[in-house]
């Protein structure tokens, strides 16, 4: 038994000093140490050994196994360290190859014009609110005081979902939800999309953005409007700016105007942008219709109030000298990138 101890050790110093591979050391470690290995298999045969034997080849046995265990454990951290020597020598980084370029994303250029207008509004204590897109002909139309034959209620303008649904053509049925459900002083300014039955060209879209303003309080005047409509162009366009409000009609406001805006290019003495006008129109407003306060439950002897609403692409193609609205709904990056 001691000799097959013995005879053991020596095959396993021998087999191991040639191991150079993790696999081949692991196999080798189970044919001498495993549960069907030679070693084990020597101890399972010690039963039947004489109880003087059994201490002095228990012991033998034991200094055997140790000495395996501590051969396995040197050779197999001289296999991982040329393993990883090998490894590291494969893996060379060259600095020099170009890195791979991350295409970032941005903001969509109607995105960043809302976002910007909505900070100014924002600076001057506005709140945002939002309105359904798919609106009622009551909110839409009727508590805005549009006469029922009015133009704008024409199928051939408006998308009608049902007799009194449509898809909303402007972004003034917020204010109707924000009177009836909220109680005087509002301050507030709304940007959404809206749709209108036009065909596509490059002016046009029957989908577009507006922002729509509303502001209702004791005695506010036609002077806070001009006032906060002034800044507003001035923060948007450029100090220089100046505003002129030139006499409209609408259904909702009264009395009611058309804005325009200094060109932003010429400063106002002609050049193509502004079409030789000097003047860019970008918005509606007035002053709220008292029939549009009555509609909301608010009495117009207590409170009166201004509202504009204004178109967001018409002010992105201005401001970027964008010719064709096309091109804000396209996608096409290597447009959307330049902004
Ligand atoms: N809703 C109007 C449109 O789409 C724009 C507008 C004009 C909104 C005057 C207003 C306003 O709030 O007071 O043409």
């Amino acid at each position: 038994m001691e000799q097959r101890l013995r005879g053991i050790l020596e095959d396993a110093m021998a087999e191991m000093s040639g191991i150079t591979d993790g696999r081949t050391l692991e196999e080798a470690r189970v044919r001498y140490l495993g549960k069907k290995g030679r070693l084990t298999e020597v101890l399972r045969g010690m039963g039947a050994l004489g109880a003087d034997e059994r201490p002095v080849i228990g012991k033998l046995a034991n200094e055997v196994r140790e000495k395996i265990e501590a051969m396995f454990g040197s050779v197999a951290e001289k296999v991982e360290k040329a393993a990883l020597a090998e490894k590291l020598g494969k893996e060379k980084l060259d600095v020099t190859i170009p890195g791979r370029r991350r295409k970032i994303g941005k903001k969509h250029p109607l995105t960043q014009a809302i976002e910007e207008m909505e900070e100014i509004f924002i600076g001057l204590g506005y709140e945002i609110a939002e309105g359904p897109e798919i609106e009622t002909v009551y909110h839409n139309f009727d508590a805005l005081n549009t006469e029922e034959n009015h133009p704008s209620r024409d199928e051939q303008d408006t998308f009608y979902i049902s007799d009194n649904v449509v898809l909303r053509t402007q972004t003034s049925p917020v204010q109707i939800r924000v009177m009836k459900s909220t109680p005087p002083p509002i301050r507030i300014i709304c940007p959404g999309r809206v749709y209108r039955a036009d065909t596509v060209d490059a002016t046009h879209s029957p989908v577009f953005h507006q922002i729509e303003g509303l502001v209702i309080d004791k005695g506010v005047t036609m002077g806070d409007l001009i006032g906060t409509l002034r800044l507003f162009a001035k923060n948007l366009f450029g100090e220089k700016t100046e505003i002129r409000l030139r006499p409209h009609h609408f259904p909702f406001t009264e009395p009611s105007a058309e804005v325009d805006v200094s060109c932003w290019v010429c400063e106002g003495t002609g050049c193509r942008v502004c079409k030789g006008e000097g003047w860019i129109e970008i918005l509606g407003a007035g002053m709220v219709h008292p029939n549009v306060l009555k509609a909301c439950g608010i009495d117009p002897e207590e409170y009166s109030g201004f509202a504009f609403g204004m178109g967001v692409e018409r002010a992105a193609m201005g401001r970027h000298n964008i010719s064709d609205m096309r091109l804000l709904f396209e996608n096409d990056l290597r447009f959307l990138s330049q902004f």
